[in-house]
């Protein structure tokens, strides 16, 4: 829908106003003034507090038509208040704190001036190598489309845009070296990485941003087959599109513009409608429409977006932002906290925790022990840093300060330096406890952060070995940006906490599950034994030689003795550390008595699954209860499990409750042989249970109806929509 105002104002618009509004600029200071005031620039990023103000108003007031400017920001996790990293967002499994968080983050920033984040990320990340994973919500398309919705609607419920990126196929850079080439067979592409992007697009997110990176030789800042044809017309999304940094004139450095010119001809008809940071729009459009080789319609309908995104935002009427208030410092501490707190997960746990009020000492080691800035992990530009808290901090504020000795033990996550380590051994092996925190700092993990090795840094696992080697129960929490190798870790320590990268309130949140407060989280990226494994993810296929079901489990680094030719390997385990979905809490719970509300659907019937679930253990605690089914025999190979919905309940001890999901059949389609998505007849299996690799089994068959529109939905099907194609080749 466009209104009378973008049309009118459209129509009044002369070329070099229009390719204006195609150009983001990030500014140093004030020196895009006269950029601004001549009608050049339609939208600014970087820029916060009084020079935003400064820029929208010089836009508003003193340019020809007064149109407001776009202002961006990096807003990821957290504006001021810094939440969990995205990765540790989506271990809660909690959509609606997430949403809140994206709210208040909304908020806060607003408050500085910005009107757009380039949030929420939502590339499907198999590759803990890829630094750029800590911004992920993990590996599951289910999660990641929940996540993703929910941050896109906290946003934009406080009139801040959001942005789906990356556009597409990101995090399936080859090696996990960030900007890497990404090959993913067009199947994949549609059924697990372009899903969050469609379900971002309905849930009307009001921007999209093309990737870095090439899928298939075609960089996604150049192809209309995804932006256009797909995006565009496929999904009749009338958002806007925004490059990448860059990434219009990188498609020179890719191999398929020779200079700027051809870069910016390629990025109109691809149909970006904004560059960010590169100048190719504003250098070159002018004479390419002049020459022919830039559509004036396509000039048009980019600025259309731009102006209806704008207008979408009540920047027309309220160019600073809806009158805000801030929702109160408590409210703010208060949902970091318990999102800090949800996001973290326990891997393992010997009887150590919860920690009881016997405990007179507690040796508080490690790197990380008292490191309030690399709580907050990657992405932080605007993070008030006099709210950080600390291990230590939190530890002390629980204690005391005479109950918590701290040694740091190395003088950093990364340092060789092995000279205090001896000092930490000896107050170790002088308290009660030990609570060691180990892992990364915020600079190992985000944009251009990727990591071959994913030991713990330095010499953490000597601190390890050293301090375990005491005798004392040793809690180990791990703060990092991505999954680490934490085979040893879990050998030697009591109880492991993964914690990723809390945010503001890490200490106090962390101290308030180790004393207590039941932990919840699970894992949303399968936990590998060695880099050896990577890419590894529990929705994999099943090959013609799955490994036997019950293959010992081997130790890392153990020979096998090959009892015959399956997908495994020689030398590792070939299942995960710990599976996706994977997560204790201070009680143990039992799933049991799965019913099918029949035997037999059709496609477009409603599966209603019931499932008991008990809390057998003696303490309060909530399980999360997670169903994955996997289609036996289909047209194409198909995953041995997919997530396709989770609930949280909460039980005292002893308790069950009777628990029902409800599966619309038609959520079972996929891009069958022919290429259109759809549900196939046949027989599935469904699983029940606490994580990706046990349950509760049962079976059912989906029939064919008579009247078979097998088609869940066309507009699925890339490549099959009504828009022709403007090159040869889609890759997609
Ligand atoms: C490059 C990153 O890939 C993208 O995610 C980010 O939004 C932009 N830079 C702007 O900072």
């Amino acid at each position: 829908m466009t209104s009378e105002r973008i049309r009118s104002l459209l129509a009044q618009m002369t070329l070099a106003e229009k390719i204006g509004q195609m150009c983001q600029v990030q500014p140093h200071g004030r020196d895009q003034d006269e950029q601004v005031r001549a009608g050049h620039i339609g939208s600014l990023i970087n820029v916060v507090g009084a020079d935003a103000y400064h820029y929208q108003s010089l836009a508003v007031d003193q340019t020809r038509l007064g149109i407001p400017l776009l202002l961006g920001r990096d807003v990821i996790h957290g504006f001021n208040t810094i939440f969990p990293i995205p990765l540790g967002q989506a271990a809660s499994f909690d959509t609606a704190a997430v949403r809140e968080a994206a709210a208040i983050s909304a908020v806060e920033a607003g408050l500085a001036g910005v009107n757009w984040t380039f949030s929420p990320m939502i590339d499907i990340s198999r590759d803990p190598r890829w630094g750029r994973i800590a911004e992920s919500f993990g590996e599951d398309p289910l999660l990641t489309t929940q996540m993703g919705e929910a941050m896109i609607d906290g946003y934009q419920s406080q009139a801040i845009a959001a942005c789906a990126k990356h556009f597409v196929g990101y995090g399936a850079a080859e090696g996990g070296r960030d900007y890497s080439t990404a090959m993913i067979p067009s199947r994949e592409l549609q059924d697990i990485y372009l899903k969050p992007f469609k379900h971002a697009a309905r849930a009307g997110v009001m921007s999209f941003m093309t990737a870095f990176n090439e899928v298939d030789g075609l960089p996604c800042s150049g192809n209309p087959a995804l932006t256009r044809d797909l995006l565009k017309t496929g999904w009749g999304y009338d958002g806007m599109v925004v490059s990448d940094w860059n990434s219009i004139t990188e498609m020179i450095a890719h191999g398929v513009c020779a200079n700027t010119e051809d870069a910016a001809e390629r990025g109109v008809a691809a149909g970006v409608d904004m560059e960010m940071a590169s100048r190719s729009y504003f250098d070159h459009i002018e004479n390419l429409v002049a020459a022919g080789r830039v559509r004036m319609a396509d000039i048009d309908d980019a600025v259309l977006r731009i102006l209806r995104m704008k207008e979408r935002l009540g920047l027309f009427e309220r160019p600073y932002g809806p009158e805000r208030q801030h929702p109160g410092r408590s409210h703010v501490i208060t949902q970091a906290r318990d999102l800090a707190r949800k996001s973290c997960v326990l891997l393992s746990n010997n009887d150590t925790l919860p920690l009881g009020g016997g405990i007179h000492s507690v040796a508080l080691i490690g790197p990380l022990a008292d490191a309030g800035k690399d709580m907050l992990g990657c992405w932080v530009f605007d993070a008030d840093h006099a709210l950080n808290h600390s291990m230590l901090t939190g530890l002390r504020s629980k204690l005391g300060d005479r109950r918590v000795i701290y040694r740091a033990g190395l003088p950093d996550a990364r340092s060789m330096d092995g000279a205090m380590i001896e000092d930490a051994v000896k107050a170790a092996c002088a308290a009660d406890v030990v609570i060691l925190c180990l892992g990364e700092d915020e600079g190992l993990s985000g944009e251009a952060h990727c990591r071959a090795h994913l030991e713990l840094p330095g010499r953490q696992m000597e601190l390890l070995q050293r301090v375990a080697a005491c005798g004392k129960p040793v809690i180990t929490i791990v703060f990092a940006g991505r999954p680490l190798l934490l085979g040893e870790v879990l050998e030697k320590s009591s109880a492991v906490l993964m914690a990723w990268h809390p945010g503001s309130m890490a200490g106090v949140a962390i101290t308030d599950i180790l004393f207590g407060e039941p932990p919840t989280g699970r894992l949303p990226v399968s936990l590998p034994r060695s880099t050896g494994q990577i890419p590894i993810y529990y929705n994999h296929k099943n090959t013609g030689r799955p490994p036997a079901p019950d293959a010992p489990s081997i130790p890392s680094g153990t020979p096998l003795d090959p009892s015959g030719f399956f997908s495994t390997y020689l030398d590792e385990d070939h299942r995960p550390l710990l599976p996706f979905g994977f997560g204790l809490s201070y009680t143990s719970f039992v799933c049991e008595d799965l019913r099918l509300s029949a035997e037999t659907f059709t496609v477009t019937d409603d599966l209603e699954a019931e499932i008991t679930v008990i809390n057998t253990g003696s303490r309060t605690g909530s399980e999360l209860v997670q169903l994955y089914v996997h289609d036996l025999v289909g047209s194409v190979t198909r995953p041995v499990r997919e997530l396709k919905a989770f609930k949280r309940v909460l039980l005292a001890p002893g308790e069950r409750t009777r628990l029902s999901f409800h599966l619309p059949i038609a959520d079972l389609a996929f891009c069958a042989a022919d290429g259109r998505f759809k549900v196939e007849p046949g027989r599935f299996q469904i699983w029940i249970g606490p994580n990706a690799s046990t349950g509760e089994t049962a079976w059912f068959d989906v029939v064919a109806q008579k009247t078979d529109d097998d088609s869940a939905d066309p507009a699925d099907a890339v490549g099959k929509t009504a828009a022709p194609r403007k090159t040869g080749s889609t890759g997609v």
